[in-house]
């Protein structure tokens, strides 16, 4: 007798067999930054070795706010290119850029139209971000954008008796977007039949939040008050090493982990843990006594080595945008047969009629 597959095993090989991952990324920022790729894109590269995975470069999230056209085509292909140097390999997985795929607006209407408007305006990401803009200034759309990043999702669902997961790596911010997820697959299912598998969001600990350098208080953002705070994915080694060197520490100059009364040397502390998998106790024994200058110095040293070759491979992407082209056809067209199925699953299942041959 045959027996059931596993869908974790490793030895999978099929990728009809593995869990799914589904993530996306807005292209808002002319580059990635650290909390970044330590919240969450490190674990999309990671997570490709064990799922089918599907990579999104949100473009249709990035107009809920007001934008510059050729600003947006050119960070929307930076943002790609960053994300294949950063190791997701085309030949497993599918890059793609969201507005290629028009079946996620599709869903999000459809999954619109579940959404309770109260419910809708709960999530507090809208309530801060709509607070920055003003009243005139927010759209309808950035009241929408949970559902739309709930479509990005079920898109992808596995067919729910197939026994596979959905997961979705995020940063911890992203939390009640995922239970709104989850709340309007249920509420799909519920009325019109199973059809969504409810997705699990995968949000790393330790390195879920980077702080600002020059303001550990904060969480490292695009947003932030001064360039200075952020370290780029794409930023040339000789401002990046100054920056490290010039990050807020504490009184005292022991290297402790201490969140409370050390939130700069901390925030500094999880980053190196983070990318030189060494653990915080071994570093504070490593730099016992030594100070903050050469444990910054060696910090730099380590980010530098991370970063470099991101940075070069972006850019030799970039040299060559109709390759880069070709590889983000290549991953629309793998999510496409994915998302055209889901699509006329839930066609069929709310009602609307199948259109003639
Ligand atoms: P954003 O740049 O805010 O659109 O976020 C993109 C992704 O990176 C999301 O999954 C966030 O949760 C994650 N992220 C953003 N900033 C940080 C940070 N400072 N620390 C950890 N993760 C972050
Ligand atoms: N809202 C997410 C963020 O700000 C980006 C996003 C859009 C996303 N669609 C998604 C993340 C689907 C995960 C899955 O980070």
């Amino acid at each position: 007798m045959p027996e059931a597959p596993n869908p974790e095993a490793s030895d999978a090989g099929t990728a009809a067999a593995q869990p799914r991952v589904l993530s996306g990324i807005q292209p808002t920022a002319d580059s990635f930054h650290l909390g970044n790729y330590l919240g969450a894109l490190r674990q999309w590269v990671a997570m490709q070795d064990t799922h089918e995975a599907f990579y999104c470069v949100v473009d249709l999230h990035a107009i809920t706010v007001e934008h510059d056209p050729a600003l947006l085509r050119r960070r929307t292909k930076v943002a790609a290119a960053q994300l294949l140097a950063m190791g997701i390999d085309p030949d497993r997985s599918a890059v793609f850029v969201q507005s290629h795929v028009p079946e996620h607006a599709e869903l999000a209407w459809v999954l619109s139209c579940l959404t309770g408007f109260g419910e809708a305006s709960r999530m507090t990401q809208f309530k801060d971000k709509s607070a920055k803009q003003g009243t005139s200034g927010t759209s309808v759309g950035l009241f929408t954008y949970p559902i739309l990043q709930a479509a990005d999702i079920l898109l992808y669902t596995p067919e729910p008796d197939a026994g596979r997961a959905l997961r979705v790596p995020v940063g911890e911010d992203q939390r009640q977007h995922l239970e709104l997820t989850r709340t309007l697959a249920q509420r799909f299912n519920h009325r019109f039949g199973e059809t969504f598998v409810l997705p699990d969001a995968h949000i790393p600990e330790g390195a879920a939040k980077i702080t600002d350098l020059q303001e550990p208080g904060a969480k490292m953002s695009k947003s932030a008050s001064s360039p200075q705070g952020i370290i780029d994915v794409l930023e040339e080694p000789g401002p990046m090493r100054k920056k490290i060197m010039r990050a807020v520490t504490d009184t005292g100059s022991e290297v402790v982990y201490d969140e409370e009364k050390k939130a700069g040397v901390t925030n500094l502390l999880r980053i190196y843990s983070a990318l030189e998998g060494t653990s915080v106790p071994d570093l504070e024994a490593r730099y016992a006594g030594s100070g903050y200058g050469q444990f910054k110095k060696d910090l730099a040293q380590v980010v530098l080595d991370t970063f470099t070759p991101i940075r070069e491979r972006t850019l030799k992407l970039l040299d060559d945008e109709e390759h880069l082209d070709r590889l983000l056809a290549r991953g629309a067209e793998r999510a496409s047969a994915v998302a055209v199925r889901t699509m006329e699953t839930v066609r069929e299942r709310v009602g609307f009629v199948g259109r003639g041959r």
